[in-house]
């Protein structure tokens, strides 16, 4: 393998062996059928690459949170189609990720076929990590591979205990997050700008303390803003914000100055009496906020400063919504500056990373998901990455690697 980073995929001989590939198939479902197929496609290159190669394809994942025991509503089986027509291949179904029925649907599974096994969350050893359940699972493979980054927060017996126990591979999806996310916080082209809205202060603490270390400049927008404009003084009227919190964001205000980190908050607001499509709204400077108001988005000015000041960066993290962007009109903020960062991306100006929760929806929304450089899969796996906090599902592959070859990778997967 080359030096200097961790044991890729790539790395491995696969021919005839049976690899365990966990992967991130914890995709939204309605009515018993997959909604977004956005992490089945995320998984398809590691997949094929190793079906072209003569593996045998043993999936593991998770699917919502059955605690530890089996749940027909929480099966994995109707991801099986899916997959398949994605594929363009048959894909096996196992009802159970360990004992005879895996062990059976293994034995049988011919060289370049795929089999998925049933939840592994229907253990109680997954999410305990327990070294039982770990290799009851590594006992089905030869080898491992992780390609689920946006489950590499959890130290999960099928995302860490598994890992420990084969020769253990990043597959090419989770290369691609950590490439991304770690050239973005890492070793940025500066500027680096961090955009981060969401409604809550309180879910986000660790990540704007992490970033305002890093970072040249931090625009705070959503309801969260709120709380930093209260804390400064400014008179809100009835947004939604927290109270408890303003001695937090008073802390995360001088923590940004004392780094040089330039925080940026709306300097004008869409507001209205109620969060209603059609209700009334106007723009507001700061001081003009009446008692009876709601902030639900930024205004016009500070959509302008916004834009000078990604036209200046040549690194853009974003994190969250900027308004109420579930509702139009009050989705204006995130559009525009979404729209914006795009057409810097396509100009070649700007690398622009997106991760997290809210964040890919707003991007969809806005139409420029495809615009950004890149947009992790990832939900709480990309915010603790943003809090600086080390992913257990990579940090045993780092450390895998030096002991199996003496060289320390490079930085990855950790803020
Ligand atoms: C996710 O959807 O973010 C991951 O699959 C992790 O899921 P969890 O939050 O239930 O662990």
């Amino acid at each position: 393998m080359s030096e200097g980073r961790i044991a890729r995929l790539e790395d491995a001989e696969v021919s005839g062996k049976r690899v365990l590939v966990r992967v991130d198939f914890n995709v939204p479902m309605a009515d018993g059928k997959v909604s977004d197929d956005t992490r089945l496609k995320a998984a398809l290159p590691t997949i094929q690459h190793l079906t072209e190669k003569g593996a045998k394809v043993i999936l593991l994942a998770h699917f919502g949170r059955p605690k530890g025991k089996p749940d027909p509503a929480q099966s994995l089986k109707p991801v099986v189609k899916l997959l398949s027509d994605l594929l363009e291949a048959p894909v096996a179904f196992a009802a159970d990720c360990t004992g005879r029925f895996a062990e059976k649907a293994v034995a049988d599974l011919k060289d370049g076929g795929v089999l998925l096994l049933e939840n592994t969350r229907f253990h109680a050893g997954e999410e305990a990590n327990d070294a039982t359940f770990a290799s009851e699972l590594a006992a089905l493979g030869d080898l491992y591979v992780n390609d689920a980054f946006s489950a590499a927060h959890r130290a999960h017996a099928s995302t860490e205990g598994v890992a420990r126990l084969l020769p253990a591979f990043a597959g090419l999806s989770l290369q691609r997050e950590i490439d991304h996310v770690t050239a973005a916080l890492h070793n940025p082209e500066r500027p680096l700008l961090a955009i981060v809205g969401g409604a809550k202060v309180s879910t986000k603490i660790d990540l704007l303390t992490n970033l305002v270390t890093k970072v040249n400049q931090l625009f705070i927008g959503g309801a969260m803003a709120n709380t930093f404009l209260a804390a400064k003084g400014v008179d809100i009227g009835k947004s939604l914000h927290e109270p408890d919190l303003l001695g937090t964001a008073r802390e995360i205000l001088a923590a940004a100055e004392k780094s040089g980190c330039q925080l940026i908050l709306p300097i004008d607001v869409v507001v209205a009496r109620e969060l209603k499509a059609k209700a009334a709204r106007r723009v507001a400077g700061l001081d003009e906020i009446a008692r009876d108001e709601m902030i639900l988005d930024c205004g016009p000015e500070t959509i302008d400063a916004l834009a000078d000041v990604i036209s200046d960066a040549r690194t853009l993290v974003w994190n969250g919504p900027l308004g109420a962007f579930e509702m139009v009109p009050f989705d204006t903020g995130t559009v525009e500056a979404a729209r914006f960062a795009a057409e810097e991306v396509r100009k070649g100006g700007l690398v622009a990373v997106a991760g997290g929760g809210d964040t890919v929806a707003a991007l969809n929304h806005a139409g420029v998901a495809g615009g950004f450089t890149f947009v992790s899969t990832a939900g709480g796996a990309f915010l603790e990455w943003l809090e600086g906090k080390p992913l257990p599902g990579i940090g045993v592959l780092r450390q895998k690697t030096v002991e199996e070859t003496g060289v320390i990778p490079d930085e990855a997967g950790e803020a």
